[in-house]
């Protein structure tokens, strides 16, 4: 035998006994933004490299060090997209969607892709669902995208999540609490890893989600944000708690939080399942406000803010918490046909049953009756029509409703009326 060739790392396949659940939590997923108004968005998978990678100060991990990058045959610098808010901002510019409203409410649902250590909860492809506000610097809407999120984990049934909120404030207030970063990094930078020392002169707030570092003392003495907002940014995030408590939404505020993208500022935010047995992949969606980042894709100055989630992880957190979805998987009909004249005749019933807007199946295997109901067991069919050669004759077949173990003589031509009345 030729050797079989294996999935690449960090991927996985969604195979036809897990689908289900992938399709009910993106019904679910449409189902929210249709009632909070969002609209989807479809970008390319990927993109020229310079839409992700925005110029020296980018010193992130997923930027710098993930990026699924190539040159096509045209010698073109591309990359996977490893995340979907840039895409869409790009979308919005290139499409000039700030034209045909004031406010853009969009969605995305599809694959990432980002070279990490694979690990459970974390792969080199996996799906994101994300949303995109863009027009509006309102701390209502900030709310809002919180809202959609909590909306849909609590639908689900998802127990013990827990929303952590923080504020990067605005320019000015990024800016003092930059300087009081690097007074106070400074004396310790050599004992910080080589990204550190390179990360304090070019953007200091990302030493403080470095992972190598995460325990040295001058971590937990860290200047905080709260500490250096200005007058707007303080009462823009208080007026977002505030709506928050107001919609019922429990939250905490962690003043350490920082994002692994360098495009937030204002409203941070991450929903972590707060499970101990989860183990070391807690965060389940994560977002935050980017004003100024559709200036800087060339738009116009227009304010955004949004979030994502991973669906493989929100898939882990339900099998984990055993919740079982509202999911069926019953076939209306299985059609047997005994003998070769009704075979043909149950082929052609199946078909008038699928044409009516039922779901069928019938045997291609030559089975014999017991294999036949077994089969239709299998498929949790919740009515087997058995045809004969008998029944053929008399244009009637036998309908036994496999639930409650009846069975009724039912005239051919009544037969998809009759299923239909009896669903
Ligand atoms: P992010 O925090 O990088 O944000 O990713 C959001 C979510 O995607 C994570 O919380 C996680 O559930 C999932 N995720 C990320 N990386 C992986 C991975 N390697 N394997 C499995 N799941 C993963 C963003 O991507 C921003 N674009 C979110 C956003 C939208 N901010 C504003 N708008």
């Amino acid at each position: 035998m030729a050797t079989t060739i294996q999935k690449p790392r960090g991927t996985q396949d969604v195979l036809p006994k897990q689908i289900a659940i992938w399709q009910y939590i993106e019904q679910q997923l449409r189902e929210t933004c249709t009632r909070f108004n969002y609209k989807e968005i479809r970008t390319p998978m990927f993109e020229h490299i310079e839409l992700f990678k925005r110029g020296v100060g980018d010193t992130t991990d997923i930027v710098s060090k993930e990026m699924y990058d190539f040159f096509d045959k045209g010698n073109r610098h591309i990359a996977l997209r490893p995340e979907g808010t840039a895409s869409t901002v790009r979308a919005y510019v290139e499409n000039k969607l700030y034209g045909e409203t004031d406010i853009q409410k969009l969605y995305y649902l599809g694959p990432m892709f980002r070279y990490e250590r694979a690990q459970k909860g974390r792969l080199r492809q996996f799906n994101q669902f994300g949303i995109e506000a863009l027009g509006s610097f309102d701390p209502m809407i900030d709310a809002e995208v919180v809202a959609l999120a909590m909306d849909f984990y609590q639908n689900l049934g998802l127990a013990n999540i827990k929303l952590v909120i923080n504020t990067l404030g605005d320019l000015e207030s990024r800016l003092a609490h930059r300087q009081a970063l690097v007074a106070h990094f400074t004396p310790v930078v050599e004992e910080l890893c080589q990204d550190c020392q390179s990360r304090l002169e070019k953007n200091p707030l990302r030493i403080l989600d470095c992972k190598v570092d995460a325990k040295h003392p001058s971590m937990a003495t860290a200047p905080k944000i709260i500490d250096y907002l200005n007058d707007e940014s303080r009462v823009y995030f208080e007026t977002v708690l505030a709506t928050l408590t107001q919609m019922e939404i429990p939250y905490v505020v962690d003043p350490t939080l920082v994002r692994g993208l360098d495009y937030y500022n204002h409203t941070a935010f991450e929903i972590m399942l707060d499970d101990p047995n989860f183990g070391a992949q807690t965060t389940l969606c994560g977002g935050g406000r980017y004003n100024g980042l559709v200036e800087q894709l060339g738009g116009p100055a227009t304010p955004g803010i949004g979030f994502g989630l991973g669906i493989e992880r929100l898939i882990l957190a339900l099998e984990q918490q055993n919740v079982t979805l509202p999911i069926t998987d019953q076939l209306d009909v299985y059609v047997m046909g005994l003998g070769a004249n009704a075979k043909t005749a149950s082929a052609k019933l199946l078909n008038q049953v699928r044409q009516a807007g039922l779901s069928g199946e019938m045997d291609y295997q030559g089975r014999g009756m017991k294999a036949m109901f077994k089969a239709a067991n299998r498929v949790q069919a919740k009515y087997a029509i058995i045809l004969g050669e008998e029944e053929l004759a008399n244009h009637v077949c036998q309908v036994k409703n496999l639930v409650e173990a009846t069975q009724e003589t039912i005239a051919l031509n009544d037969v998809v009326a009759y299923l239909q009345a009896n669903q």
